[in-house]
């Protein structure tokens, strides 16, 4: 095997850890800026099969990272599934709400997700023609909890108030919602691995405020289903889970849900992750996004150190969160070569 990201899948310890960065297609990148622009919005890009692997394709162009993110979003499934979806410029995604049976009933069946989605398989198969043999392809969707935080509030939120207020108040309403997002979940992204994505990875952003039973059944337990669905349909395909700011919740993930690699936040420290998560398999992070703003010596200190913490096991070298646009694309270099040993 020679990819050094799928090794690291399968366990191996390597004395360079490969790298790559969530939202590493992305406004930071003056090129994104530019096909964005010539898309006409996030969307159209999304949509647009050429556009979006042209996207994918320019920072494994400009650094050679060791995988590529199909460019897409976790709320394009809601979108299948019915909902009205939209970006204001600035603030972020609006969604139509659903929190009554009703809403509920109208959403689409999963069969018929395809008709809206299909670009996005096609933007998987030009990238998997087009990638360096050396580079990997991960496909991804969100986690059901955090889709159905924007499907309830039809917004983002910071505490996630409406989809908890739902929890409580119409249990039934939000178990629906989450069950009809995980099988459409298993669908997409076995969909995506038929077109070529050699990996896929549940982004739940809002795990870490789901507490005690809630975090088991809401955050555990819909991974575990979709891990397993996808091992049974696509045996080999490793699965990555990112159960954000789960703090203690990240120890015994792997084995409660059956992932591959389980993806930190910056919120918990390597040297911890490193005894009581890597302990049970691959782990990917985490350092803070903070650091492609501000650079300097903390930047490759901070690297170093998250490398020599999980030095020990299988690791990915990646940040604990998405890039954010004010990033400088030098601190990316920067990264790079104290991950790599420059
Ligand atoms: O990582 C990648 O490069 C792959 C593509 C990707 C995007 N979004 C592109 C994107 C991935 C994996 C996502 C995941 C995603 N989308 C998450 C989970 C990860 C996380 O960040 O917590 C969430 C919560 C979303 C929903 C979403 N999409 C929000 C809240 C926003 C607005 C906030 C923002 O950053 O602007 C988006 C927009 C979005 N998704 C952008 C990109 C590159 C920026 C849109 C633009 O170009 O204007």
């Amino acid at each position: 095997m020679t990819k050094t990201i799928l090794r690291a899948l399968a366990g191996e310890t390597q004395s360079v850890p490969p790298i790559w960065m969530m939202r590493q297609a992305g406004r930071y990148l003056p090129e994104y800026r530019a096909t964005r622009a010539e898309a006409g919005d996030f969307l159209s890009l999304c949509y647009n099969p050429e556009l979006a692997a042209e996207v994918t394709l320019q920072p494994i162009r400009r650094y050679g990272f060791d995988a590529a993110i199909l460019f897409a979003d976790i709320l394009l499934l809601p979108q299948a599934l019915g909902a009205d979806l939209w970006f204001v410029t600035g603030e972020g995604p609006r969604l139509s709400t659903i929190t009554s049976p009703e809403e509920l009933a109208k959403l689409k069946p999963v069969e018929e997700i395809d008709e809206v989605l299909s670009p996005v398989y096609e933007t998987v198969r030009i990238l998997s023609r087009e990638l360096p043999r050396e580079t990997t392809l991960i496909g991804f969707a969100g986690a059901p909890w955090t889709v159905a935080t924007y499907m309830i509030a039809g917004q983002g939120t910071k505490d996630q108030g409406p989809a908890h207020a739902l929890k409580a108040e119409n249990r039934e309403v939000f178990e629906g919602i989450l069950d009809r997002l995980t099988e459409g979940t298993i669908h997409y992204l076995s969909k995506q691995i038929e077109a070529g994505a050699e990996v896929v990875k549940v982004f739940d952003s809002w795990a870490g405020s789901l507490k005690g039973a809630d975090f088991e059944k809401y955050a555990v337990e819909p991974c575990r289903k979709i891990t397993a669905a996808i091992k049974e349909r696509h045996p080999g395909i490793p699965v990555i889970g990112f159960p954000r700011e789960a703090g203690e919740g990240y120890v015994g993930f792997h084995d409660k849900t059956g992932v591959d690699c389980v993806a930190l936040d910056n919120s918990v420290s390597a040297t911890w992750a490193a005894e009581h998560v890597q302990s049970t398999g691959c782990v990917q992070g985490n350092l803070a996004s903070s650091h492609m703003v501000t650079g300097g010596q903390a930047l490759v200190d901070e690297t170093r150190a998250i490398v020599e913490a999980f030095s020990g096991g299988p690791h990915i070298f990646n940040l604990g969160h998405g890039i954010t646009p004010d990033a400088d694309p030098d601190n990316v270099q920067r990264m790079i070569d104290a991950v790599r040993g420059g």
